[in-house]
Order: structure tokens, then sequence, then C-alpha cells
């Protein structure tokens, strides 16, 4: 059995005040999630600050992001080992505001992919086509070389106990939402594409989705075979939506 996860991007947003705000509304709410996972990811220098507010709440704590590099003369960059020190569980690679706004290449992707494995945390995978990809039939082809680049640096195996999160970049932020049945055949195709190497592991991997995501649609979406959870971007900053989103997965 997959338990859905639910994690909340938080992009480049918050403050202490905000953040601690927003922990105490999710937590007075967090009794009704049944069934989902949470996880949280904040900006790096807060993971301390959320580390300490969450506790023992059973909220995973998971970073937007890492260094290919485990150590040196890198200014700026925070190693997947550091993040650890932190209590997280998810490291997020490949994002597609990293792919696209700070041009990471599916290269430097799979050597982040196989730094957040080699610290025993579990990569947070996001895949995901432009509108442009989209509208020339290129979906499969784009998730296809996104995935074969991981697969090619450290093999199927690197996907055991890891999460691959498919964003459809022409959805994220947008408020434009992939329809459950477009998210559902390219959730599928992954499953597929990674069960033609083990069926094993593709059966047991959780694929989320992200993208616009929000208590009206969640439910609809949870709902498909292949969609094992959420990560969430926009609604992940009020706790109503964040915790509506988790109680669909109920
Ligand atoms: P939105 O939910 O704001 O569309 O963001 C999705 C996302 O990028 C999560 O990583």
């Amino acid at each position: 059995m997959r338990q859905p996860l639910v994690a909340g991007n938080w992009k480049l947003n918050g403050s202490l005040g905000a953040i601690s705000e927003l922990l105490s509304g999710i937590g007075e709410q967090l009794s009704a999630v049944k069934v989902a996972e949470l996880a949280i990811c904040p900006p790096f220098i807060y993971l301390g600050h959320v580390q300490r507010l969450i506790g023992k709440s059973g909220i995973s704590l998971g970073a937007q992001d890492c260094s290919d590099q485990d150590s040196g003369a890198y200014t700026g960059e925070v190693a997947a080992t550091m993040i650890k020190e932190f209590g997280c569980k998810y490291i997020i690679v490949g994002h597609s505001e990293r792919r696209h706004i700070y041009a990471e290449s599916n290269d430097r992707v799979a050597k982040k992919y196989e730094q957040v494995k080699n610290s025993q945390l579990v990569p947070i995978l996001c895949v995901g086509e432009t509108l442009r990809d989209r509208e020339d039939g290129r979906t499969e082809v784009i998730i296809a070389q996104q995935l074969d680049a991981v697969l090619g640096r450290i093999g199927i195996d690197g996907f055991v106990d890891a999460v691959i999160a498919y964003e459809p970049v022409w959805a994220i932020g947008t408020g434009e939402t992939a329809t459950p049945e477009h998210a559902q055949k390219v959730h599928e195709y992954i499953r597929n594409k990674l069960a033609a190497i083990s069926k094993d592991i593709a059966a047991n991997i959780r694929i989320l989705y992200g993208g616009s995501m929000k208590p009206e649609n969640a439910k609809q979406l949870l709902e498909q075979n292949d969609i094992d959870g959420g990560l969430i971007g926009g609604a992940a900053l009020k706790a109503k939506d964040f915790i509506g989103i988790a109680l669909a997965a109920n």
C-alpha cells in the first residue's frame, strides 16, 4: 500500500512570524488527517525553526533543493548531509523553477538526486513538461529524458523508497490544473516506464501530482490509480487549504 503524501513546497515565502502562525493553524487541524503523511519544505534558513515547531507532531520535514556537491568551495550551496542534520526526511530535486529559472540540466539534477540518496534521505524528483512541449506532443519524451538522467546515473535501485512528483510546468502557480485524466495518464506512463525495469520498485514508488492543486480539485486527482499525493505550492501557505487537501485523502 502506498500511503498518500501531501507535501507543501513553500518556495521563497515565509518569515519567522508567518511560519509560526501557519504551523499553529496546521497543528490545530492535524488530528482530522487520518490517512495522508504530511510534509513541509520551507526555505533552508527556516529548517531549524520549523523542526522545533513541528516537534513530534508526525509532520515530516523536507528541503526544496540541495547542492550537487558534498563539501568544499561552493559558495551559497547547502549539502544534503547538512539538511539531514535538521531532521529532514525529504529533499526536492529538479523542481521546474530550478530547471527553468536557474538552468539546472537533467545531469545536474541527477547529481543532486545521488547526493540525496547518499545521505539516506528521500528524494522528491520533479518532472514535467512545458506548455510548448505539451503542444508539440512531447510530454512523454521530456519526462523520459528527465527520468533517464537519474536512471543512467544511479540505476533503478536509486528509486527504492523515492518519490516522484509530476508537475506540468503550465499548471504551476497558474491556477490551471491538469485534468485528473491527463495527470493519471502521465503518472501511469511514469510507473510503467519504471515497471519495465522493476515491477516491485514501480509498484511501491509514490508519484505525486503538483500544479495548482487545491481542496476543490484534490479529491478527483487523488482518486486516480497512480496519483499518490500532491506537491503543493500556493495552497500550502494557508493552513485551511493545506489541511483541506490532506483531508481529501481520508
Ligand atoms: P502551485 O501549487 O502554486 O501551482 O505550485 C506547485 C508547485 O510547484 C509545487 O512544487
